[in-house]
C-alpha cells in the first residue's frame, strides 16, 4: 500500500483567477499552463493499519497547521472515494521547488498526493478522473496531470464532474523555454486562495478580466498550434497583466509585485526592443517567469542575471506529466 509519483508544477499562461464554488474548487474561467521540467513534487504515500492519523514530512521535516490540514483532507477525499475511511497514511514529499513563493509547489504537490495515494491504494484511474480529484486538492494542480501545453476546462456542472484538465500540445510539440527570476523565495503575505477570493468578492476589475478570456483562449491556442511565439507572448503577457490589475481594484487593494518584479518587466520590454522575443508572466508572489525560445537562452540569462536584486534565474523547458517510480 505504497506508491511514489512525481509531478512538475505549471505556469499558467491563460490564469486562473476565481473560483464560482470553493469546496469543489470550480474556477469562473478556463485557463492554459505549460507544464515545466525544472520544478517539481516528488511524494510517497503509504497506507498503514496501525497509524491513528496521517502524518506528513515535506523536505524531511514534519508539518502540522494549516499545511497539514490541507493534505489529510485531501486524502480524505481519496479515502472516501475508495471506500477507505480508516486507513491512515505516512506521506513524504519533497519539493524541487520554493514552497509558496508564487513558483506553484501547491501544483506539483497535489498532483503528486493524488497520484501516490490512489496508487498506494491500487487503484488505476483515467487521466480525466485523476485531474478531477487533483483539482479538488488545488485548482492549477489539476494542470499538472499533463506534460507540455494544457487547457483546465471550467466545466458547467454544479458536481464538478466536468472540470478537469486536458491536453492541448504534448512537450515535444514546442520548446518555449522558461527562466524563473527569484526574487524573494520567502513564503508570500496573500495566498493565491485568499487573493483570488478578495478579488472576486470585492475587485470592480473582475467583470473585465472575465470578458478578456474567450478571446486569449482562442488567439493563444492558435499560438500554440501555429508555434507563433510573439502571438503566444503577448497574450500571455497581456493576460498576466490583466489579472494583476484585479488586485488593484479589489477591497483592500494589495498588489503581488515589488520593485524588484516592475524592473524585470522592465528588462523584459527592453529587451524585445532589441530584438530578443522574451515576454513575462507573474503568478502569486513577486517572482517573475520570463518565456523565450531556446536560441535565446543565453542572453536572456546574462540579461537577467546582471540585475540588481535578482537571487536567482532557474532555466526550464517543457515537461511531462505525472511519472510513477
Ligand atoms: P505556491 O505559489 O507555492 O503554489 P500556494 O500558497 O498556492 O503557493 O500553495 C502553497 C501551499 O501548497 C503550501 O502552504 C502547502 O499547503 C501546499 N504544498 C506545497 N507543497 C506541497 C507538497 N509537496 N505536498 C502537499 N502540499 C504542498
Ligand atoms: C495565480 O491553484 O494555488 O497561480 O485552487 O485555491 O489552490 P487554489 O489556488 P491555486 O491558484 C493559482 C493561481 C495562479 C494562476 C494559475 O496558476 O492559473
Amino acid at each position: 500500500m505504497k506508491a511514489t509519483a512525481k509531478a512538475h508544477t505549471n505556469i499558467a499562461l491563460i490564469k486562473y483567477w476565481g473560483k464560482r464554488d470553493e469546496r469543489l474548487i470550480l474556477p469562473t474561467n478556463n485557463s492554459l499552463s505549460l507544464t515545466l521540467d525544472g520544478f517539481y513534487t516528488k511524494t510517497t504515500v503509504h497506507f498503514r493499519n496501525d497509524l491513528l492519523r496521517d502524518v506528513f514530512y515535506l523536505n524531511d521535516t514534519v508539518v502540522s497547521g494549516e499545511a497539514y490540514n490541507r493534505v489529510t483532507k485531501f486524502l480524505d477525499l481519496v479515502r472516501q472515494q475508495f471506500g477507505k475511511q480508516d486507513l491512515y497514511a505516512d506521506i513524504r514529499s519533497t519539493n524541487a521547488v520554493p514552497t509558496a513563493a508564487g513558483f506553484a509547489s501547491s501544483a506539483s504537490g497535489f498532483a503528486a498526493l493524488a497520484a501516490a495515494s490512489t496508487r498506494a491504494l491500487g487503484e488505476t484511474m483515467t487521466e480525466e478522473a485523476l485531474s478531477q480529484l487533483t483539482r479538488q486538492g488545488s485548482g492549477s494542480a489539476c494542470r499538472s496531470i499533463y506534460g507540455g501545453f494544457v487547457e483546465w476546462q471550467m466545466g458547467m456542472k454544479a458536481d464538478g464532474s466536468d472540470s478537469y484538465a486536458v491536453p492541448v500540445a504534448p512537450a515535444h510539440h514546442w520548446d518555449v523555454r522558461v527562466a524563473a527570476v527569484v526574487l524573494n523565495a520567502t513564503e508570500k503575505d496573500v495566498s493565491s486562495r485568499e487573493g483570488m477570493k478578495r478579488t472576486v468578492d470585492t475587485s470592480l476589475f473582475y467583470q473585465g478580466w472575465l470578458d478578456g478570456i474567450p478571446q486569449d483562449l482562442i488567439d493563444i491556442k492558435d499560438g500554440i498550434r501555429h508555434r507563433d511565439f510573439e502571438k503566444l507572448g503577448a497574450i500571455a503577457e497581456a493576460n498576466c497583466l490583466r489579472m494583476h490589475a484585479t488586485t488593484l481594484g479589489a477591497i483592500p487593494p494589495f498588489t503581488y509585485w515589488n520593485h524588484l518584479t516592475v524592473q524585470v518587466m522592465e528588462t523584459v520590454r527592453q529587451m524585445r526592443q532589441i530584438g530578443i522575443p522574451a515576454y513575462f508572466t507573474i503568478d502569486a508572489g513577486p517572482n517573475v517567469k520570463v518565456l523565450y525560445l531556446p536560441e535565446y537562452e543565453y542572453k536572456v540569462e546574462q540579461t537577467l542575471r546582471e540585475l540588481p536584486g535578482v537571487a536567482d534565474v532557474i532555466l526550464s523547458r517543457p515537461g511531462e506529466g505525472i511519472t510513477y517510480l
